[in-house]
């Protein structure tokens, strides 16, 4: 039923499955690869992702909260799942129920999972954070030991991972920070070994450190915006360079495409949309497109993006509305209703990146990608 929708966006397959593949090769087999998407798998689809990433021999999956992880475990996906983000305790007896491993950082936590696990008679797999500089979620270091120590006497709770997080490794292509927080995130893994049994799984990479910084002794690789065709940052792409490293060929994955819901002739010196904010200076086709803030294209493309139409580029003018805007095809003979305007992808040999809206926006190709509306269809080709 596509063609009948008025907006949709296509999950290019063999675009996702040659990134997947890029980072297998980057991750290798020894290690574990954990595709993130979270965030309905950055905007893309949580399902359609996970399916691809899965048959494509993709290891872990991580998430952000219960919700997405029993999500994936109703469409039938098997492979181990774990939350990234906090659970809440209400929610551990669903998480535990679904086999979800999670990322622990507070007594609170554990205290219940250590209920649960002896009223389900349940071993519970935990990963723990440590807290290395992000101040975002984990336990301070020199509380670690005893944090573990306080699980590991519990019966039924297995501390499987032992994770942290970089704060600033996509900013810059300066890495002391990054590595000053793999200090700490060592020297903590090395007291906590020293003290007791080995920490089976390690990680603390996302794309821009699984590109820059292949540490040994990370044996699992949390992937996501990567898989999705985008580089974390200019930064990243430049220090690869300048680490005179091959850098990854990567694909955008995804297309956002809508329909023309009229095409309007109007009078030079007209204001067009809200706010009066574009006054035309010639006579101007518009076509009005059925797309708005409310689907996740920013307000702050207002009278900034370009929109493809039959391959050529249409600037947006006036301001985007909640579910409208309008872009200028003046210049553009032959269009006609409900003819296919590209919003973010490919046409012809135009192309509207997620990066080119984000510096547009004032943020992060990750931010562009994310906030699209998940009601609207997602469609693998
Ligand atoms: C805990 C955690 N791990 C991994 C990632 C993946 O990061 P990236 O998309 O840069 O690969 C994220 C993303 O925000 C994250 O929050």
């Amino acid at each position: 039923m596509a063609g009948a929708l008025v907006e949709r966006v296509e999950i290019s397959r063999s675009a996702l499955v040659r990134n997947i593949r890029e980072f297998r090769r980057l991750i290798g087999r020894k290690r574990k690869f954990l595709a993130v998407v979270k965030a309905n798998a950055y905007g893309h689809g949580l399902l359609e992702v996970a399916g691809v990433a899965v048959s494509e021999g993709v290891d872990w999956l991580g998430v952000n909260s219960v919700d997405e992880g029993a999500a994936l475990r109703d469409a039938g996906i098997e492979v181990p799942i774990l939350v990234l983000g906090y659970a809440p305790l209400a929610g551990l007896e669903e998480a535990v129920a679904r086999d979800l491993r999670l990322t622990v950082y507070n007594r609170e936590t554990v205290k219940r999972l250590a209920a649960l696990a002896v009223r389900l008679r349940k071993n519970i797999r935990l990963h723990v954070k440590v807290e290395t500089g992000t101040w975002r979620q984990g336990v301070d270091p020199k509380d670690l030991g005893a944090f573990v120590r306080d699980i590991r006497k519990r019966p039924g709770l297995v501390v499987e991972g032992l994770s942290s997080h970089f704060a600033n490794i996509e900013d810059t292509t300066k890495h002391d920070y990054p590595r000053r927080q793999l200090e700490v995130y060592r020297s903590a893994c090395r007291e906590l070994e020293a003290g007791g049994p080995r920490v089976p799984l390690k990680h603390m990479s996302c794309t821009a450190s699984t590109i820059l910084f292949p540490e040994p002794e990370f044996n699992l690789a949390r992937v996501g915006i990567g898989l999705y065709g985008l580089w974390p940052s200019k930064e990243t792409y430049l220090s690869c360079l300048l680490d005179k490293k091959e850098p990854l060929s990567l694909e955008p994955v995804l297309s956002w495409k809508a329909r023309i819901a009229q095409i309007k002739r109007v009078p030079a010196g007209a204001y067009i949309g809200y706010g009066c904010t574009y006054r035309t200076s010639r006579p101007t086709v518009l076509a009005v497109v059925p797309v708005g803030y409310f689907d996740g294209y920013d307000r702050g493309l207002s009278n900034a993006a370009h929109i493809l139409v039959k391959g050529r580029r249409a600037p947006v003018r006036g301001r985007v509305a909640m579910d409208f805007f309008m872009a200028d095809i003046t210049d553009i003979p032959g269009v006609k209703l409900e003819d296919e305007l590209t919003l973010l992808g490919a046409d012809g040999r135009e192309r509207i990146a997620a990066e080119d809206l984000a510096s547009l926006a004032g943020t992060i190709g990750y931010e562009i990608l994310a906030r699209i509306n998940p009601l609207i269809p997602r469609v693998i080709v």
